[in-house]
């Protein structure tokens, strides 16, 4: 049954009227929410507490195990009894034979309520049929103001994997990459307009020292086919010669000669000196940089494109101007919030933010003696000038929790420069370390590194089974996809904060909550449509009152939550809120094949089934693709 007549049956209301009435409330695109809804319609005749305080204390549980939905029945706030008791009270009056819910379970002041099957069934399949890719999606949480769509959507940037040019790209960036790319994908699902901006390490002495060693060691051709590598190798080169220069240097200094010469030609004075042309802006430093800054950013989008990912802007370090930066410098210190100490420029937070606070924030420099900004500038800087562009309503740092500190004193910066408001809707997404990330082939420098050696040994995994390899129509581009997920995956399981073990071999296995799993169990749901020869037609037309086993109705209990799981992850901000459902959901259909046979089953029933079979493939592709993974249709 549509969900329009749904609502209409049970509360004889509009979609149009449940949403005015719970503003928050959508059922046309949450199954869940028409419950909701009923539920507190329900429980404002029983309580006489206001339905707009009831419905957003009705949680979710869980496991299916302890119900649909629960509420706490102190966070009504209703005076003069004991919860417990109100609890057993209302539990009493609930109707015998509401159309959506069986009497509501106590324990001690918590009542819990299990959905009624049929409905729940007969609604949510045709839902997730018609909405397709776009279930889960809610347009309607992304709106500057909800009853007035004519007002836009809210903007969001999210920066995040900002690599360095010419340096590993290390766990760090991998981590910002994943999280990143998944962050921007849920604000778009929620109706947000997404900027996703990668803010490059571009800039600095050492990129005057990488053109150095271009001229001295440079390939153009290999340049070309391979910039990142390429760089790096001419970086590490040249940093080996920077540091023999040096000890010869400090040799003949202890032996008491005279080295003015020695060191005014050194490797790091020119270096010096090339940055300072850049700076300059000498028309050939500044085009050579380039060169490899473009270069190494074509070769990023390509691996970024592997991970489904990509940037609306390739900003960095390069780009913030060095007048805006003199600016807020001088705005900094007119203010007295940057103050000087030995020639450089500090900020001592102690002098504005009390106790320890003050402290821990620490003292630093933000210009230093021979006028050189810093890391912290260039972002104070940044920030302003993104602010002035975007116009942004939120915006999102994806970076390790190493630099909790930085962006702390980033974001105090911002506020003590007066711009509360702005400091008040950036926020920074930290995550822990990945330890022992190291291949086969030695300690991890790249991405496509790490994404090659874990696709070669899935490949070996997929060649273990003759039979079904031989199936598999692009083994390489699946094995590519398998490795792609195993990493994901296993950076996506736990929580951001904490530190994980880059483990090769945990993550490329099929059995337990890996990303091989994850696509198997999404092959297999896909496998069975392929053996029927149903059309979309005869799906449509289901007879869905035939999915009474409770392995089917648990199956349609998890469709029902994957719109408020995704609702709730925009509160985490945590991948594992998706992936756990998704593995909830995998565990639930593995253990349903033998119970509900679809080959084999009388006409009816089969179409029935598949019905079901095929909106789980619908919700964990949804699912998987938001998380930013290649579902897979056969491995
Ligand atoms: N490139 C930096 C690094 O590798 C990360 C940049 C983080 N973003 C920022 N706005 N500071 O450590």
């Amino acid at each position: 049954m549509a969900i329009d007549q749904l609502v209409k049956k049970v509360d004889g209301l509009s979609l149009a009227a449940v949403t005015d009435k719970y503003p928050t409330c959508h059922p046309e695109i949450n199954p869940l929410d028409l419950y909701r809804a009923h539920l507190a319609n329900v429980l404002t005749e029983i309580t006489g507490v206001d339905h707009a305080i009831i419905y957003p204390n009705i949680s979710w549980t869980a496991s299916l195990d302890k119900g649909d939905l629960v509420i706490a029945v102190p966070a009504l706030r209703v005076k003069g009894k004991k919860p417990d008791e109100l609890a057993k009270e209302w539990a009493e009056k609930f109707p015998e034979n509401d159309p959506l819910f069986d009497k509501p379970l106590v324990s001690t002041y918590f009542l819990t309520f299990y959905v009624n099957k049929a409905p729940l069934v007969e609604s949510v399949i045709p839902m997730v049929r018609q909405q397709g890719p776009e279930f889960g999606r809610n347009k309607f949480s992304g709106l500057r103001d909800p009853k007035d769509p004519s007002q836009g959507k809210k903007r969001i940037i999210v920066e995040f994997s900002s690599p360095n040019i010419a340096k590993p790209f290390h766990a760090g960036h991998l981590r910002s990459t994943i999280i990143g790319g998944f962050l921007a994908n849920l604000y778009e699902g929620a109706g947000w307009d997404v900027t996703r901006i990668n803010y490059l390490g571009d800039w600095g002495k050492q990129y005057g020292l990488l053109a150095l060693a271009f001229e001295k060691y440079g390939d153009e051709e290999a340049l070309k086919a391979d910039p990142i590598n390429h760089l790096f190798q001419l970086y590490v080169r040249i940093n080996a010669d920077m540091t023999a220069e040096k000890e010869v240097i400090e040799k003949q200094k202890l032996a008491g000669e005279d080295v003015t010469e020695l060191e005014a030609n050194s490797l790091d004075e020119q270096a010096r000196r090339y940055f300072k042309k850049m700076t300059e802006q000498d028309a050939a430093a500044v085009a050579q940089w380039k060169r490899f800054r473009d270069l190494s950013i074509t070769r990023y989008k390509a691996t970024y494109a592997r991970l489904n990912i990509h940037f609306d802007d390739y900003s960095g370090e390069s780009q913030v101007s060095e007048d805006a930066m003199n600016q807020i410098g001088k705005e900094m210190a007119d203010k007295k919030i940057a103050t000087e100490d030995k020639g450089a420029m500090i900020v001592n937070f102690a002098d504005f933010v009390p106790g320890k606070e003050g402290k821990r924030l620490e003292r630093p420099i933000v210009r230093k003696r021979d006028g050189t900004a810093l890391y912290l500038t260039r972002d104070i800087s940044e920030l302003l000038n993104r602010h002035e562009k975007y116009k942004f309503d939120k915006m999102i740092y994806v970076v390790a929790s190493q630099q909790d500190l930085h962006l702390k004193q980033l974001f105090k910066i911002i506020e003590l420069l007066g711009h509360k408001d702005i400091a008040d809707k950036c926020q920074h997404v930290n995550f822990g370390m990945v330890l022992g990330m190291s291949t086969r082939k030695g300690t991890v420098k790249f991405l496509d590194d790490i994404l090659r050696d874990v696709a070669d040994k899935m490949h070996e995994t997929m060649k273990k089974n003759d039979d079904k390899y031989a199936q598999v129509e692009e083994p390489e581009k699946v094995a590519d996809t398998l490795g792609i997920s195993s990493v994901m995956v296993q950076d996506m399981s736990g929580k951001r904060i904490n530190n994980y073990n880059f483990n090769m071999e945990a993550m490329t296995s099929f059995e337990g909550d890996t990303g091989p799993y994850l696509q198997y169990a999404h092959a297999r749901v896909s496998s069975i449509r392929r053996k029927t020869d149903l059309s979309e037609e005869d799906l449509a037309s289901a007879d869905l009152s035939l999915l009474t086993e409770p392995h089917a109705v648990n199956i349609v209990r998890l469709l029902a939550q994957y719109p408020d799981t995704v609702q709730n992850t925009l509160k985490t901000l945590e991948p594992t809120t998706v992936l756990a459902y998704l593995f909830k959901m995998t565990h639930a259909l593995s253990s349903s094949y033998d119970q509900l046979k679809v080959v084999g089953s009388e006409r009816e029933l089969m179409i029935a089934r598949m019905a079901l079979y095929d909106a789980a493939k619908t919700v964990l592709g949804n699912g998987m693709r938001l998380l930013g993974l290649s579902p897979v249709d056969r491995l």
